[in-house]
């Protein structure tokens, strides 16, 4: 019997138009422009201003872009796997609502939450649906309304998120091409570093809850950093030994972009150089959980069948990890 491996055969994305420029957030808190952009590296970060919409709209209008570019027939997806941090509800499913607006008539649908590696984590289990013969055509979306929980009165977390959405399609192959191998770890040290602190069985939203600022992201930005580094260069370091690939075999590494600092310590440690590195955090800041995809969405043209990529996140818990894709189409015109 042969292997079926998950290719990825296209890819769509979407991101709001307005932006939050360096001097727009000078006038909200103390911070300038030379200081984020030297710590952190983001000029501008996209916005969803409409209060009325939330990370739905934004997966539902890259699920468009993947059929209208791709020439895709809704009814012909059998499942979409939407990862995100911003779910529009606690329920119904994010997923739901974008199968629904989309026509994907015939598709099963989920949320997946892995903190900032949420795609990773769904790229996987995309990967093992398409694995097990059972279905044919699964989008991994991730899509993600960060603004909607990001305090505009903390300097030390206001700078870093933004609004976007991208996902992929999975479709078989016997080829040795497309999800070839995952490394995933979680510890929980990091539990109370990265967190919003209320909104959730353990603390129900209470007058006091809003009043203490606590439904949106709390971070201790320098603990995160330092485990940051470590956790997607030692994912890496596995991935490539576990696969005998060299720093040279490595066409693309496609980092989860939080910070430039934290993207330059990992491309040194694995000994990539930068223009092999997927970097949009200038223009699009840290989107959590869309990153990845909407690396991938915004580099395709430069990527050509055969190449190895290693994408790799970290983020809240801890929680982090790396797979390993075979590019598995050339450019289309
Ligand atoms: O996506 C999920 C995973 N998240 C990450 O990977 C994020 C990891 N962490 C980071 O990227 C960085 O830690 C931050 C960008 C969040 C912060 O950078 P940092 O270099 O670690 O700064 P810090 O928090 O240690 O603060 C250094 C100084 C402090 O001042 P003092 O105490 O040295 O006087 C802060 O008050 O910078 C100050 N500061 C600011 N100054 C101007 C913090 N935020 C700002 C700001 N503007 N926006």
């Amino acid at each position: 019997m042969s292997i079926i491996n998950a290719a990825i055969t296209a890819v769509g994305g979407y991101l709001p138009e307005d932006k939050i420029t360096n001097a727009d957030l000078e006038k909200m808190v103390d911070t300038n422009d030379e200081w984020i952009m030297t710590r952190v590296g983001i000029r501008e970060r996209r916005i969803l201003k409409d209060p009325t919409k939330g990370a739905s709209f934004l997966g539902i209008e890259a699920v468009k872009d993947l059929f209208s570019r791709n020439n895709i027939d809704p009814a012909t997806i059998d499942g979409i796997i939407l990862a995100t941090n911003t779910a529009d509800y606690h329920f119904p499913t994010t997923a739901s609502i974008v199968a629904f607006e989309t026509g994907c008539i015939n598709a099963f649908t989920f949320d997946m939450q892995a903190a900032c590696p949420s795609f990773i984590y769904a790229l996987e289990a995309g990967a093992n649906y398409i694995r097990s013969g059972r279905y044919k055509r699964i989008i991994v979306l991730a899509a993600e309304k960060m603004t909607a929980i990001t305090d505009y009165t903390d300097r030390a977390t206001c700078p870093l998120f933004g609004d976007g959405a991208a996902c992929v399609l999975l479709e078989p192959t016997e080829e040795n091409e497309g999800v070839l191998d995952s490394y995933f770890r979680t510890d929980g040290t990091g539990r109370t570093n990265l967190i919003m602190k209320s909104g959730g069985s353990a603390s129900p939203t209470s007058h006091e809850t809003v009043d203490r600022r606590e439904h949106y992201v709390y971070q201790e930005g320098a603990a995160v950093f330092k485990q940051a580094v470590k956790g997607m260069s030692s994912s890496c370091r596995t991935i490539m030994e576990r696969n005998g690939l060299s720093y040279d075999d490595i066409a693309w590494v496609v980092p989860h972009q939080a910070n430039l600092r934290i993207i330059d310590a990992v491309a040194r440690e694995m000994q990539v150089p930068l223009d092999r590195v997927m970097v949009n955090i200038e223009y699009r800041g840290n989107t959590s959980s869309a990153t990845i995809p909407l690396c991938l969405w915004e580099f395709e043209k430069q990527l050509k069948k055969g190449d190895n990529l290693i994408l790799t996140s970290f983020g809240a818990g801890f929680t982090w990890g790396a797979v390993y894709v075979k590019w598995a189409y050339d450019p289309k015109n």
